[in-house]
């Protein structure tokens, strides 16, 4: 049975044009600097996002810890969204290879307030942990796609330069921030220090993310990379289809963006089901199910039955993610389907 898959964007699988890509790759090994297909993608990363330098990582978890790590050292203290990739879903990476503490902050849809973040940088002060770094997310995954606006961006940016500390910038999905936006994704980059994006989601490509930052940055990222085993040999064959990922695929993603809010519509007319439409800005769809009296694993495991997979958990939640492979009539198909669920009920 082919699936309606709809629980995440990193289920993409890659186009034929990257399967062409990855068989005629020029490759070489890359732990010597000798392959040419990685050489471009990075040059490729680095001159499309607007930083000196770029390095291809093996997903967007190594890019973030490989970042924080270069940003930090061990007893220092990084600010963080409260709900954000790195604190949620990073296994505690943080903590564990780079040995600093998390200062983390509630921010409303996942957008920090900038008064927050100023009260949160420490003192000098012999009690007090170094803050060395900060980190954003945009778009931010758990507050369902959400678009951090650049003027919260700059403000941030803005009072870190004062303070000499770094920006890192979660961007895993900064394509589609800059979609959202309809901005260059230089425009979202230039308010940060350093930046990861996945080419393995939205995008398509079946492995791997960019690091982008300064000459320096990259250069002594390279070393942490490589300590966390991420130094890879004729990963060109890796590279050729993020090459397409970002030459094509940066292109299309407003087309994910209108069927998320077809489905989110859809899902609104549904008795019981609520999604609040000020949260579907790209390509995710948070809805509360919680009036259908069903929580998201009984109607995710019910929709399987209908051949569409979700990411349903024991609350009253449900994600829909949309992406290359979900078309306008798979959105209908899953309206049907759960109007019909609900209906049996
Ligand atoms: C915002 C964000 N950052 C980082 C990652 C990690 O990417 P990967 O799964 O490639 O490690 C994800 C994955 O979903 C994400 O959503």
């Amino acid at each position: 049975m082919e699936y309606i898959d709809l629980r995440s964007d990193t289920v993409t699988l890659p186009t034929q044009e990257m399967r062409d890509a990855m068989y005629k790759a020029l490759v070489g090994d890359d732990v010597y600097g000798e392959d040419p297909t990685v050489k471009e993608l990075e040059e490729k990363a680095a001159d499309i996002i607007g930083k000196e330098d770029a390095m291809f990582v093996t997903s967007g978890t190594q890019g973030n810890q490989v970042s924080v790590m270069t940003h930090t050292h061990h007893g220092d203290e990084i600010i963080l969204e409260e709900k954000c990739h790195i604190i949620t879903y990073e296994v505690g990476g943080i903590g564990y290879l780079s040995g600093v503490q998390a200062k983390t902050i509630r921010g409303i849809n996942g957008i920090m307030d900038p008064k927050d973040v100023l009260s949160s940088i420490r003192t000098d002060d012999i009690h007090f942990p170094k803050t060395s770094l900060i980190c954003l997310e945009n778009t931010h995954n758990r507050a369902g796609g959400i678009v951090i606006p650049l003027s919260n961006m700059k403000e941030i940016y803005e009072i870190a330069k004062a303070h000499n500390i770094p920006v890192h910038l979660d961007g895993a999905r900064i394509f589609n921030a800059a979609t959202y936006l309809n901005v260059d994704v230089k425009e979202i980059a230039r308010y940060t220090d350093s930046v990861m994006f996945c080419l393995s989601k939205g995008l398509c490509a079946p492995v791997g993310s960019i690091v982008a930052g300064s000459k320096e940055f990259i250069k002594r990222a390279r070393k942490y990379r490589k300590m966390l085993g991420g130094g890879l040999r004729q990963a060109g064959i890796l590279a050729a289809s993020g090459i397409v990922a970002l030459e094509k695929m940066t292109k299309r993603l407003a087309e994910d963006h209108e069927n998320a809010r077809l489905l989110a519509e859809g899902l609104n007319n549904i008795k019981g089901i609520n999604v609040d439409m000020s949260t579907v800005q790209t390509n995710i769809v948070m809805s509360d199910i919680s009036a259908t009296g069903l929580t998201g694993a009984q109607l995710s495991s019910k929709l399987l039955d209908y051949g569409i997979k979700v990411n349903g958990g024991n609350d009253y939640n449900v994600r829909f993610v949309t992406h290359y492979y979900i078309k306008k009539d798979h959105i209908d198909k899953v309206l049907h389907a759960i109007s019909a669920i609900l209906k049996e009920q």
